[in-house]
């Protein structure tokens, strides 16, 4: 291992012609994040000194989606080959450095692969190759007779003979500063498509006596690049199905390991299910014991153990406490803090509600903007009036309140400690600590001998 210094230049620059998005292809997204944000997570997972990424077609977009990072943004304004894109990178390269060159476009990119190669690049050129059983538009490897790589070829400059080669090049290369400042001055587009080919950096290092390892990985979809909608569908379910063996080998049961989405970071304690069409996206941790129905979205949220989340809830932003129950179809918006033993039932949305332990809001409710203290039962049906059309306002509902189905508590507004709420009110002021309130129509009217209306039949 050198103790030298790592640049990494990640070539970002192809417009991505064939994903016929106005996006660019770099920005589309595989496992919840863009595909060049795998790659720059690659080069700081090896701790590189200095990240260079050399952008071209709807480069602002891509500067700005990644602006949080410390990057050394470069412009290739035309695109003139691989060669080309990393002599604009040369004027930021450390002298002392070693180069590892990324591709853009390769988001399953391996970091312990790449590790290996910045080794054996000691006063080395080190290639990455893989076996590739139809090799068309590859650049191959060619190798003497006593096996040392002497030549990539590219698929278009290629003769027949070589055309037959299966090794080919993966575009990821590492070497010394020294070596690539020179070689890249001294590249030509002298070749099938007048292009500068960074590849041509190994005929000139064999010229020059410098060694040329080319290192076989037998991982192919980690050296795959995306260029059209398929790729980038067939590159997301192999990240998803490796997320899902990664769950099963750690314990996690998997109703069904290809009906998972992961979007982001999942993280599971002991004895936890998950049953199928479940998307977890952002940082998601489930505590031991926590059971996840059918057809949940968890969005950045933390599940204490035990608790169970019943099919087709929702639940953003939010912290459900050890064995609650929620859902089925209920949905937990930002803010939403729930402590121990709370039910939350079907249809019943949450947001901004700090329930305490042992509460429930089982049926059909809207509770927004709210505290709820400990042993709350809120009826079904009842919504909180948290906004006036201009303004939000809170609702204070204390300990041990009961309140009736149907009503509306406008806010702001305080419920007292074990205060009843009658059926059907419109509670507009505080309602007293164990009073019962209510507010409906003074008189309940019976009108004998009313019939119900008939159907017209049709003349
Ligand atoms: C390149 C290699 C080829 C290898 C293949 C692997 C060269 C000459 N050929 O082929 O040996 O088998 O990758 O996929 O290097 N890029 C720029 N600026 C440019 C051109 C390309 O930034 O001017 C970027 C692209 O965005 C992409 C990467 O470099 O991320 C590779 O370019 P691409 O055109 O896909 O590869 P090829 O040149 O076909
Ligand atoms: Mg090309």
């Amino acid at each position: 291992m050198t103790n030298s210094k790592l640049n990494i230049v990640i070539l970002a620059a192809g417009k991505g012609t064939r994903m016929h998005s106005n996006k660019p292809k770099v920005l589309h997204e595989v496992g919840g994040k863009p595909i060049l944000a795998h790659v720059i997570a690659c080069a700081k997972a090896l701790q590189a000194d200095k990240i260079i990424v050399v952008y071209g077609y709807g480069g602002e977009t891509v500067r700005e989606t990644f602006a949080h990072e410390n990057i050394t943004w470069v412009n290739q304004a035309e695109q003139l080959g691989t060669g080309h894109a990393v002599q604009q990178a040369a004027p930021y390269l450390d002298a002392d450095a070693q180069t590892l060159v990324l591709l853009g476009d390769v988001p399953l990119v391996d970091a312990n692969v790449c590790k290996k190669l910045i080794e054996q690049a000691n006063n080395k050129l080190a290639i990455l190759s893989f076996n590739k059983s139809d090799p068309t538009g590859y650049g191959r490897i060619v190798r003497a007779a006593t096996g040392n790589v002497t030549a990539i070829v590219e698929h278009k400059d290629a003769t027949e003979a070589q055309r037959k080669i299966i090794e080919v090049n993966t575009g990821m290369m590492a070497m010394p500063n020294r070596f690539l400042t020179k070689w890249l001055s001294q590249l030509t587009n002298n070749n099938a498509q007048g292009e500068y080919y960074l590849t041509d950096i190994v005929t000139l290092a064999v010229a020059q006596s410098i060694e040329v390892v080319a290192q076989i990985t037998a991982d192919e979809w980690s050296v795959t690049g995306i260029n059209c909608k398929t790729d980038l569908s067939q590159i997301e379910r192999v990240l998803q199905s490796r997320i899902a063996q990664k769950l099963l080998e750690q314990g996690v049961t998997l109703n069904d390991p290809a009906r998972l989405d992961v979007r982001g970071m999942l993280t599971c304690g002991r004895d936890v299910e998950i049953d199928v069409n479940c998307v977890f996206e952002g940082n998601v941790t489930l505590g031991d014991n926590v059971k996840i129905a059918a057809n949940c979205v968890i969005k950045n949220a933390v599940i204490k153990t035990g608790a169970q989340i019943a099919a087709f809830t929702h639940i953003d932003a939010a912290e459900v406490g050890a064995n609650s129950r929620i859902g089925p179809y209920a949905r937990l918006r930002p803010g939403t803090v729930l402590q121990s033993e709370t039910h939350i039932g079907n249809f019943v949305e949450l947001k901004n509600a700090q329930v305490d332990i042992g509460s429930k809001v089982n049926h059909l409710s809207y509770v927004g903007d709210t505290t709820i203290g400990k042993n709350v039962n809120i009826g079904a049906g009842t919504i909180t009036c948290n906004y006036d059309g201009a303004n939000k306002f809170k609702t204070v509902i204390e300990d041990g309140a009961f309140i009736g189905s149907d009503s509306q508590l406008v806010a702001p507004v305080t419920i007292g400690k074990n205060a009843t709420i009658a059926a059907g009110s419109t509670i507009t002021r505080d309602a007293p600590a164990d009073a019962l309130t209510f507010c409906r129509a003074k008189e309940q009217k019976s009108i004998m001998g009313w019939k119900r209306p008939v159907k017209i039949k049709p003349s």
